[in-house]
């Protein structure tokens, strides 16, 4: 059988389904409820945040004849049309592929003919951001004077593109980064409906390497389901990932700390032949060093880093042992480091020189 994607298969269908932008779906449903529908939308934020997915839903609510509390009944004669994959009255453009000049002319042509079936036509644009001078400004007068029956949503990952022209002729949303909290309650259901076996310490640590992209935890739970082939448990989850567990860090750093130069080349070494990825191990310890340096720092540190209990106790502790600026100066090496590493031959020794000059306070690469 063949394999789809559970970032696709689980694609939000109702506004009710989208996690995290509540503060967008419930203003879009109260304009489709008081009929106060704008007719140019901008969708903002990360990748896999739910930008195609609520136009969509917003696309299909907007047309429902008799829709609930803003949302599309699913029964009527315009919800059953539109739920076709290529209804006429939604237009999806990608402005990657089509972002020149005549692309968009040819949807000022079309823009002209009424909806058929429908109250709406709605264009969604997606990375809106790569259409060229001229194609923005033949969107633009598209834009000046839609006619009633259109609405244009724009949607992009990178809005500072956007020639301010645009950006004042569209009400903007901006899609938020989703918390870890929900994303493990979303990564659950999903679970749960796909049969996968899993304990709760899996599912944070999927859902925090999300990085608050809904899409992209959903794409790391699938590879790790497939690995793991049945039960999800933590040790494979992290082998997948390739991050190293909380110990193992924590003894690095103390290892730092006490300015240990063949501790620190020996835990390296080790690293490397238990076969763990050196260049996940470097961006753990940048990761690390931003921890540490929020438990030091930040009063609300359990918020902002909402790690398990006990892991946060034990980041608190060594913590303490670590001065801030010395955190700081961790936090800059190792995330420059990070971006050289893509570009080494040798991680390991990158890796080793950086870990020795961030640990005794000196620029290697200088001497
Ligand atoms: N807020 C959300 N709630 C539920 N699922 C989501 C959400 N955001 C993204 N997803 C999941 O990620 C997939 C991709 O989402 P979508 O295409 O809407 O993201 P996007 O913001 O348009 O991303 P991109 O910037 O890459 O175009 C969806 O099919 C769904 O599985
Ligand atoms: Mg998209
Ligand atoms: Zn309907």
């Amino acid at each position: 059988m063949e394999h789809i994607a559970l970032y696709r298969k689980y694609r939000p269908k109702r506004f009710e389904d989208v996690i995290g932008q509540d503060h967008i779906t419930k203003t879009l449903q109260n304009q489709i409820t008081s009929g106060q529908i704008g007719h140019a939308y901008l969708f903002t934020g990360t990748r896999g945040t739910g930008k195609t997915s609520v136009a969509k839903i917003f696309a299909k609510s907007v047309n429902c004849l008799s829709p609930i509390r803003g949302s599309a009944c699913g029964e009527c004669e315009n919800c059953k049309r539109l739920e076709q994959e290529n209804d006429i009255n939604i237009i999806e453009i990608d402005a990657a592929s089509n972002n020149k000049v005549d692309d968009i002319r040819q949807i000022r042509e079309k823009v002209k003919f009424m909806p058929v079936g429908a109250k709406y036509k709605v264009y969604i644009v997606d990375e809106v951001h790569m259409l060229s001078d001229s194609a923005f400004n033949a969107l633009l007068k598209t834009l000046e004077e839609p006619p009633s029956y259109v609405i244009f949503i724009l949607a992009t990952t990178e809005v500072h593109k956007l020639p301010q022209t645009i950006l004042s002729r569209c009400v903007r949303f901006d899609f938020r980064l989703v918390p870890v909290d929900l994303l493990m309650k979303h990564l659950a259901k999903v679970f749960d409906k796909e049969g996968i076996k899993y304990d709760e310490e899996s599912l944070k640590i999927i859902a925090s390497a999300g990085e608050g992209s809904v899409r992209d935890t959903l794409s790391i739970a699938d590879s790790i389901a497939s690995f793991c082939q049945g039960d999800i448990t933590k040790e494979k989850t992290l082998s997948v990932l390739g991050t190293t567990d909380h110990e193992l860090i924590l003894n690095f750093f103390d290892k730092l700390l006490e300015k240990d130069v063949g501790g620190v080349l020996s835990l390296i070494d080790k690293i490397e032949k238990e076969g763990k990825n050196l260049a996940v191990f470097a961006k753990d310890l940048s990761r690390h060093s931003r921890n540490l340096l929020v438990c030091k720092s930040c009063k609300n540190s359990e918020e902002i880093l909402n790690l398990p209990d006990d892991v946060m106790e034990l980041y608190k502790a060594q913590a303490e042992k670590f001065a801030e600026k010395d955190l700081i100066r961790y936090m800059q090496v190792f995330s420059g480091a990070e971006s050289e590493l893509r570009y080494t031959l040798s991680v390991r020794l990158l890796l080793e020189t950086t870990c020795l000059s961030a640990m005794l306070g000196f620029d290697a690469k200088k001497n």
